[in-house]
């Protein structure tokens, strides 16, 4: 059930500490603190990585595609729909990774069965054991988010982030200790912004059929977190809303921002450089209310309306708190408007056709 909570979708976003702790359990060494995946044996570290995934999967992909890069493996992520096997070389050093909660997503499992024929080793992070797209691969790792009912995908992203973290050290070896300790405290990081978070205050707010559109922003790291934040509030409270990285701004969407456009800036890490507050500056000045989610112990050298803060932690984890601070401001906002939140219009949990 419901354990007390309105909606599936409260209840998913409040289980994320412990969906984050059980993704963890007995895959950190305690001695040496390295990565261990027993169901990954026999995995080599490949030349180039290829994620297929489709909506918050592919979104999670992009975050996952940046940890492998990071650690020098060429990686791209894909939206499954759009990979092209024949076109896009590919060989027994590719290892190609679909990305699905329910592994039934009939994108995802055709990319992955293209990627089989060609020769590509294939991995399967999902959520669903026995689901078809982990049988379709050559190795699983499952995310154990437990199941989500909501058609909106909350806190098995925030299980995919971590889940291909951990895929990302285990693979490359490479275990940076700073990444691995915050990965531990992480469930409780998440519990503090569940706590703390005033995002119904922010909602009540922005909640406004007055308004044209909500944009998301973000850089590095923290870009998919914008990705998803807009997807999120799209897909519950069918308001317009975009996301992209905070870099694009200038080449299009900046035309669109007036007082009528919320923008939720996500400043973490690296992000919470200049440029970011460079973005910041670029539309506020044209009006438009400013909601930063940071980790920043100061004061942002930026022009924000509302400030709504996550714990300081890994620049590549900061990322994960702040989405749980977007999935509770979707949230918010669809409830202020009465939307169907659990079983939004036209949207299906699990999408079987291509
Ligand atoms: O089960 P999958 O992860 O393959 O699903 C992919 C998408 O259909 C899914 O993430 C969808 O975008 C969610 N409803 C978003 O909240």
């Amino acid at each position: 059930g419901k354990s007390g909570y309105d909606h599936y979708m409260l209840k998913e976003i409040h289980d994320q500490p412990r969906a984050i702790r059980r993704c963890l359990r007995g895959r950190l060494r305690e001695l040496d603190g390295a990565v261990e995946i027993d169901e990954l044996g026999g995995l080599d570290r490949p030349d180039r990585v290829h994620f297929v995934a489709c909506g918050t999967s592919y979104h999670a992909s992009l975050y996952g595609a940046r940890l492998f890069r990071e650690r020098g493996i060429p990686s791209t992520a894909f939206l499954a729909s759009e990979y092209d096997v024949g076109k896009i070389p590919i060989d027994e050093g590719t290892a190609v990774i679909g990305v699905t909660q329910s592994g039934e997503t009939a994108d995802t499992l055709a990319a992955l069965r293209e990627a089989n024929s060609a020769g590509a080793t294939t991995v399967t992070v999902s959520n669903v054991v026995g689901s078809s797209a982990s049988r379709e691969a050559d190795h699983v790792l499952y995310i154990r988010a437990g199941p989500e009912i909501s058609v909106a995908a909350t806190k098995t992203f925030a299980s995919q982030q971590v889940a291909l973290t951990l895929l990302a050290s285990a693979i490359t070896g490479a275990c940076d200790r700073d990444t691995l300790e915050a990965l531990r405290s992480l469930p409780d990081h998440v519990q503090s912004v569940l706590d703390q978070s005033r995002t119904h205050e922010i909602a009540a707010e922005y909640a406004d059929a007055e308004m044209d559109a909500y944009f998301f922003i973000g850089r590095g790291y923290a870009a998919p977190v914008a990705l998803e934040g807009a997807l999120k509030l799209k897909e519950i409270s069918y308001a317009h809303a975009e996301g992209f990285p905070a870099g694009e701004l200038k080449h299009g969407p900046l035309a669109l921002v007036t007082e009528r456009t919320p923008v939720f800036a996500v400043v973490t890490g690296d992000s919470r450089a200049e440029t970011m507050l460079g973005n910041i500056n670029e539309v506020s000045s044209r009006g438009a209310p400013v909601v930063a989610v940071t980790d920043s112990p100061e004061p942002l050298a930026a022009d924000v309306d509302h400030v709504v803060p996550i714990p300081e932690t890994d620049p590549r984890l900061a990322p994960i708190l702040a989405n749980v601070q977007l999935q509770l401001v979707a949230y918010w906002i669809a409830r202020e408007l009465g939307r169907s939140i659990d079983k939004p219009r036209n949207l299906a949990k699990s999408v079987t056709v291509q």
